[in-house]
């Protein structure tokens, strides 16, 4: 009956304290599995940044900065003082042709972006950049097999990318290329993850900064880790000491051992574009969390909980990807006492008139869940971080991502339960909103490697 669905779906979120914990563990497990061979869940990808920067470094630089639907091109101007960034961007959208095209397509984009960048920003002839600029960042936030610090191999695409030509590819090659087809001379002097990027970002202010987050369309996070704790790296010693890692942790569970998925989960994961991967991703990030609150929501209408007297097909609750992340967001953020604006949204958005105040405070209570479980399990990862880093006493975390900054309560959600998995809060592991600062990173990383 109708009581039970409700409490079926509450209970199905819904993630104890005990499983969290299990998580957290076993997230540490797989960190160490990953460190010592290839091939493993986590990837743990060395990024081949050796050093946080000092906040002295200079120079102007390029970066180019694909995320989740953006790409950006920013110049990055590091004053002599070591302490100002200038910082001068434009976006462009990536469309779903790009993101399903070949390689050439996507290339030449990015090529055509920096070229109007040049252009209409910077207000220079290509000719005249070409003779000023040498180094640019490349922040290219995928799965890539690096093998020096501007040489990489795309493993596997994220994050709904099916482009084709790039797997096993060395993307800054492909960049290159696309630059010579265009007569730009510009040379990638740094590949870098966005959460590697984050990190370098935020420790170039923050020395205390250990981990990069990004928590946004997909999600992510580097940490930096000792070379003795990383038996599989095999280039040589580092004078540092230390190593930046990406862990890739959007691949976490997909062997599916600890975390509880529902149903809900299983349709998502069979209907994407990479069935079987990115389970934690799926659970975390912006592309997936208003889908699988979609899926709940539809079956609540079909069981006849919600929206009893309304067609499925009639409202746009039956299209794939309709329910957007950012819809979840407004909903929660509705407090009034009628829940009208969701009464507004679901009339706008997906065609549902005349809704009770019952069935809007249950869709306002399936984002709830779904958000909620999304923040806990992102707080395990953190909480898996700093206990792998032996930073229980205190350490900045960088995050950035649209989630972190849009989601409500989505901070405080995870600080509760950083809280409960490990008994410390927010004095000691600071959260520390790391906005857009990943081409930042990826500016600094350039300039660090023209300083060995
Ligand atoms: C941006 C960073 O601020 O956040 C990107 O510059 C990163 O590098 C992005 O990928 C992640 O957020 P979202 O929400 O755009 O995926
Ligand atoms: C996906 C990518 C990863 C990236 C993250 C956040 O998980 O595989 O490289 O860091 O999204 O953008």
């Amino acid at each position: 009956d109708a009581e039970y669905i409700k409490k079926r779906i509450e209970a199905d979120f819904t993630i104890s304290r005990e499983t969290l914990l299990r998580v957290t563990k076993h997230i540490v497990m797989e960190m160490k599995r990953g460190l010592h061979s290839d091939g493993q869940t986590l990837k743990m990808i060395p990024s081949f940044v050796t050093n946080l920067p000092k906040g002295t470094e200079t120079g102007s630089y390029l970066a180019l900065d694909l995320g989740g639907s953006n790409f950006r091109v920013c110049e990055i101007l590091l004053s002599t003082d070591g302490t100002r960034v200038r910082c001068r961007q434009k976006k462009f959208i990536v469309s779903e042709e790009l993101k399903k095209g070949t390689s050439e397509m996507l290339f030449d984009f990015f090529a055509d972006a920096v070229d109007i960048f040049i252009r209409e920003v910077l207000g220079e002839s290509t000719s005249d950049f070409n003779a000023e600029y040498k180094k640019l960042g490349f922040t290219f936030s995928f799965p890539i097999k690096q093998t020096a610090l501007n040489q990489g191999t795309l493993m596997v695409w994220t994050k709904g990318f099916t482009t084709s030509g790039v797997v096993g590819k060395d993307v800054v090659n492909l960049l290159q290329e696309a630059f010579h087809r265009k007569n730009l001379r510009i040379t990638a002097a740094a590949l870098v993850n966005d959460t590697v990027g984050t990190l370098i970002s935020h420790a170039y202010s923050d020395p205390q900064t250990n981990a990069g987050v990004i928590l946004g369309t997909g999600t992510n996070a580097a940490y930096v880790e000792r070379i003795e704790n990383i038996p599989k790296w095999t280039g040589g010693p580092v004078a540092s000491g230390k190593m930046v890692i990406n862990t890739e942790w959007g691949a976490f569970d997909e062997d599916h051992i600890v975390i509880p998925l529902t149903k809900f989960d299983k349709k998502l994961d069979r209907a994407s574009n990479n069935p079987g991967k990115q389970t934690f991703e799926k659970m975390i990030s912006g592309l997936y969390l208003g889908e699988i609150s979609r899926y709940a929501l539809v079956d609540l209408m079909k069981t006849g909980f919600i929206f009893k007297t309304k067609n499925l097909e009639d409202s746009l609750l039956s299209k794939p990807y309709h329910f957007e992340t950012a819809y979840m967001s407004r909903i929660e953020r509705d407090h009034s006492k009628d829940l009208s604006d969701i009464n507004a949204l679901l009339g706008d958005v997906f065609k549902i008139f005349d809704s009770t105040l019952e069935e809007r405070s249950v869709v306002k209570r399936v984002c709830e869940l779904v958000g909620l479980r999304a923040a806990r399990l992102s707080a395990a990862g953190i909480a898996a971080l700093v206990t792998k880093m032996n930073k229980l006493d205190g350490c900045t975390v960088a995050i950035d991502g649209s989630v972190f900054e849009h989601y409500p309560h989505f901070g405080n959600r995870m600080r509760d339960a950083l809280f409960e998995l490990l008994g410390i809060s927010a004095e000691n592991i600071d959260f520390a909103q790391a906005r857009d600062g990943s081409g930042q990173g990826a500016a600094l990383i350039a300039a660090l490697a023209d300083n060995v």
